[in-house]
């Protein structure tokens, strides 16, 4: 047999390069390749495949960590973040048997050898962490009860600053070479890149969120300084409609919808209000309330996330039996969305009249006027089935 490469550990011969080696799995053969990067590039589309399909950070966190600790055959790893003032490391996933140990431990910057490469942005490949004056044992080791004996840390950096480092420990005893090399240290660099877009991809994705939920806020606010309703109207219409579409099953896109709609759908007493004080410089109340649905739909018309919600808001007046407004639709030509949202519009209304009647009266007794008209009405102003899941599900679990 024509030998062309052998593998550096066992010597294990080769006809072809590149070939895994049977023997020590990951030791390098052929001229200049070595088996591990071939480990190492599969394992890199692999999650590169995970990153596109993983919005979980905890998850894709420790899918690299895991692989990190894989390729450079080590007995533990982490990833830590720097706190929002840069003053500490904190654990955000952490592998080997001593994992769950570290998860509460905090370092500080000034100290250890993750707080150097935090605070330098610079990686280490300490091979005897006993001769690192840097190193303290008193930071992680004394409370996991891990004892490190070498360690690669790396930077993760985002926009030249570091956002957190990674770290494996301990080269496996019985790993080829027996110590960390240069090859360990890229692998690590490269996963800490990966790790550092999924953190700040989250992070972004997490403040958008926020973002939107914050202005949903503001919104309902500004609905209720106009609005002739009871304050919290918006969130108590948007709480009970979502209630109802999970009992009816609806999930995803369209229940979504149903939360953005239910609580912006009194968003055109603020535009209706606008456009007849431009118009007229006079309000008639009676054309406000009219008009509002339509132009609620109008103004959210060309918000593309809340574009779906408009068809909702626009009909949250409609009437099962066909006499409502705009449109005076009837029954399923109404849609299922806005049957909810109208339904739950009707007996807040109930709530808001028993209360005005008297200041005094109780939830439970807000709650029996409110289910009394909703029986009165099953089938005439409203959906049966809208109904049903009320009176069935969601009104008692309220009281
Ligand atoms: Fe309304
Ligand atoms: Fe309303």
């Amino acid at each position: 047999m024509a030998i062309l490469a052998k593998c550096s550990a066992c010597e294990e011969p080769f006809e072809r390069l590149f070939k895994f080696c049977p023997n020590c799995g990951l030791s390098v053969v052929g001229a200049g390749f070595t088996d591990k990067a071939g480990v190492a590039v599969r394992d890199l589309f692999d999650i590169a495949k995970t990153f596109s399909a993983v919005l979980d950070l905890e998850v894709l966190l420790q899918k690299i960590s895991a692989t990190a600790e894989k390729l450079t055959q080590s007995e533990a790893s982490s990833v830590m973040l720097l706190d929002t003032n840069k003053e500490y490391l904190y654990f955000k996933t952490a592998g080997g048997d001593k994992a769950h140990a570290v998860q509460t431990i905090k370092i500080p910057v000034q100290h250890g050898i993750a707080g150097w490469v935090a605070k330098n942005a610079q990686p280490l490949l300490i091979e005897d962490v006993a001769k690192d004056p840097r190193f303290s044992a008193a930071l992680a080791d004394d409370k996991s009860g891990f004892k490190t004996r070498s360690i690669i840390c790396v930077p993760m950096i985002f926009q030249d600053e570091a956002i957190g480092v990674m770290e494996v420990l301990n080269k496996r005893r019985n790993a080829p070479g027996g110590k960390f090399m240069q090859d360990d240290l890229d692998i690590l660099q490269s996963l800490a890149g990966f790790a550092a877009v999924s953190i700040v991809n989250s992070r972004l994705t997490q403040d958008q969120k926020n973002f939107f939920a914050n202005t949903m806020e503001i919104l309902g606010a500004a609905i209720e300084t106009i609005s002739k309703n009871s304050p919290g109207h918006g969130w108590r219409v948007a709480q009970t409609s979502c209630t109802i579409a999970r009992r009816l099953k609806i999930t995803g896109l369209q229940y979504k919808t149903i939360y953005y709609a239910s609580l912006l759908h009194d968003i055109g007493y603020i535009g209706a209000h606008k456009q007849m004080i431009q118009k007229s410089g006079a309000i008639s109340m009676e054309k406000v309330e009219l008009t509002h649905p339509s132009v609620g739909a109008d103004m959210v018309s060309t918000i593309r996330l809340l574009s779906a919600a408009g068809p909702l808001i626009e009909a949250h007046h409609e009437l099962w039996n066909g006499s409502g407004f705009p449109q005076g639709l009837k029954q399923e030509s109404i849609p299922l969305g806005a049957r909810i949202i109208s339904f739950v519009e009707q007996i807040e209304n109930v709530r808001d009249k028993a209360k005005q009647a008297n200041p005094k009266i109780t939830e439970p007794e807000i709650r029996a006027k409110m289910e009394q008209y909703a029986s009165e009405n099953i089938d005439i102003l409203f959906d049966p089935q809208v109904v049903a899941a009320y009176l069935v599900e969601v009104s008692p679990s309220l009281t």
